[in-house]
């Protein structure tokens, strides 16, 4: 691998010793190492949630609030324990702020069914942007087609960055709810959330933040935001698929209503009349992913022992590092490149199909994601059907970076 740049000094962070706890990443792709740049796809998992994962089933597993017996006095324990780690790792005020979810399409439907459905009528309007992921677009848009309100979406300008002016001018009587990324999956722009839910909050405009890129390589603190909601993933978060929180202030989780019914979110059940729960058992509907719940618990741990500062200070080095090698290359555009990014590059080369990149670079063991990322509509902005993502985690080396641009290289020459 050839070294392209030497002028960028790397911050301390023992990136070796960090590899080391995730066996995945020792893997060979057709005889070459594994180059795992899908980290905005999926991230992958250390050993100490493997461990945690493995310990729970073989030694913990029951039902949780639902028996005296010890094992599932001890599952629950262990569940609600995770819900505290949670909420501390977003700096909720109080842990039955924290739900857990399926993932951030899951949470985003919750809000939709629970809050959307209840108070957002005909004629409402809801503020979404242009960075969105299908799944902050599509459930507002089943929202919008029930009640026969309407969507307004702030743009954003050539570098991907979002117009805060034109966002604020969006605004009126009719504007009842903001839902807005933290971090594009398909650029990395991070978007100015903090002075959009202010924005929006001197209106008296709930705001829900998705937040399933910035959770990975972000410090979130959900009370400095302010926001009324907060979605992530387990699954990009260095824990277990089939898990993710919908963080709510407890006010307004208290008058929502529910958006799945079953056990457990039921404090009593007549024919004639059903009392719901306490938050957040109301919306937690029958047994839990409680494993993936626990096994999300030891990814924060894990990702707060080294540090979310840390993390982002070696994901930005990382990104400048292969911003600045992308950026010599003849042939090679960036798309996205907003002055406050997330470790994401999404790039095209010239003369050839994003998707022949993907193919091309898999057989150098490199794995970068090739598609519309499932935000269409950023793709329409830019005219492009399609890029190629190469998207960064904190156990990424400059060494894969290096990789990744050789085999950008050698598509080329095949190519291009
Ligand atoms: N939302 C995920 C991505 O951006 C799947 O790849």
């Amino acid at each position: 691998m050839s070294a392209v740049r030497t002028d960028v000094k790397a911050p301390a962070f023992d990136v070796e010793r960090i590899r080391g706890d995730f066996p995945i990443l020792k893997l060979e792709i057709g005889g070459k190492p594994l180059v795992y740049l899908d980290n905005a796809a999926s991230s992958q998992m250390p050993q100490p949630v493997i461990d945690r994962l493995v310990r729970y089933q073989t030694t913990q597993h029951a039902n949780i609030h639902r028996a005296v017996h010890t094992l599932s006095e001890v599952a629950t324990a262990e569940y609600e324990e995770a819900r505290r780690k949670l909420a501390r790792f977003i700096n909720a005020r109080e842990e039955r702020e924290v739900i857990f979810t399926s993932g951030t399409t899951d949470s985003i439907n919750l809000v939709m069914h629970g809050f959307g459905r209840k108070f957002i009528g005909a004629g409402d309007e809801i503020i979404l942007s242009t960075l969105e992921h299908h799944s902050n677009i599509v459930p507002w848009q089943m929202l919008a087609e029930e009640k026969g309100a309407k969507i307004r979406v702030a743009p954003i300008d050539d570098a991907g960055e979002l117009q805060s002016g034109e966002y604020e001018a969006l605004f009126n009587p009719r504007t009842k709810f903001v839902a807005v990324t933290h971090v594009s999956n398909a650029l990395g722009t991070i978007t100015p959330v903090r002075q959009m839910i202010a924005h929006a909050r001197a209106r008296g405009v709930p705001v829900m933040v998705d937040g399933a890129q910035a959770a990975p390589h972000l410090t979130v603190d959900v009370q400095d935001l302010d926001c009324d909601f907060y979605a992530f993933s387990g699954h990009k978060l260095c824990g277990p698929t089939g898990i993710g929180i919908l963080y709510g202030k407890a006010a307004t989780l208290e008058r929502m209503q529910p958006f799945k019914g079953g056990g457990d979110m039921i404090l009593s059940v007549t024919f004639e009349k059903t009392t719901y729960n306490t938050i957040p058992h109301k919306f937690e509907a029958g047994t839990p992913p409680i494993a993936a719940a626990i096994g999300l618990g030891a990814a924060v741990d894990y990702l707060s022992a080294i540090g979310m500062d840390a993390i982002a200070a070696h994901e930005r080095h990382l990104l400048e590092y292969a911003t600045a090698a992308f950026s010599r290359m003849a042939g090679v555009r960036i798309v996205g490149t907003a002055a406050n990014k997330a470790a994401v590059l999404s790039f095209v080369v010239a003369g050839v199909h994003p998707h022949d990149v993907g193919t091309l670079l898999n057989q150098y063991g490199v794995a970068v994601r090739t598609g519309h990322h499932c935000a269409q509509p950023v793709m329409q902005r830019f005219g492009l059907p399609a890029t190629s993502r190469a998207s960064f985690a904190f156990y990424n080396t400059i060494a894969e970076i290096d990789a990744l641009v050789d085999g950008i290289r050698n598509v080329q020459k095949i190519l291009a």
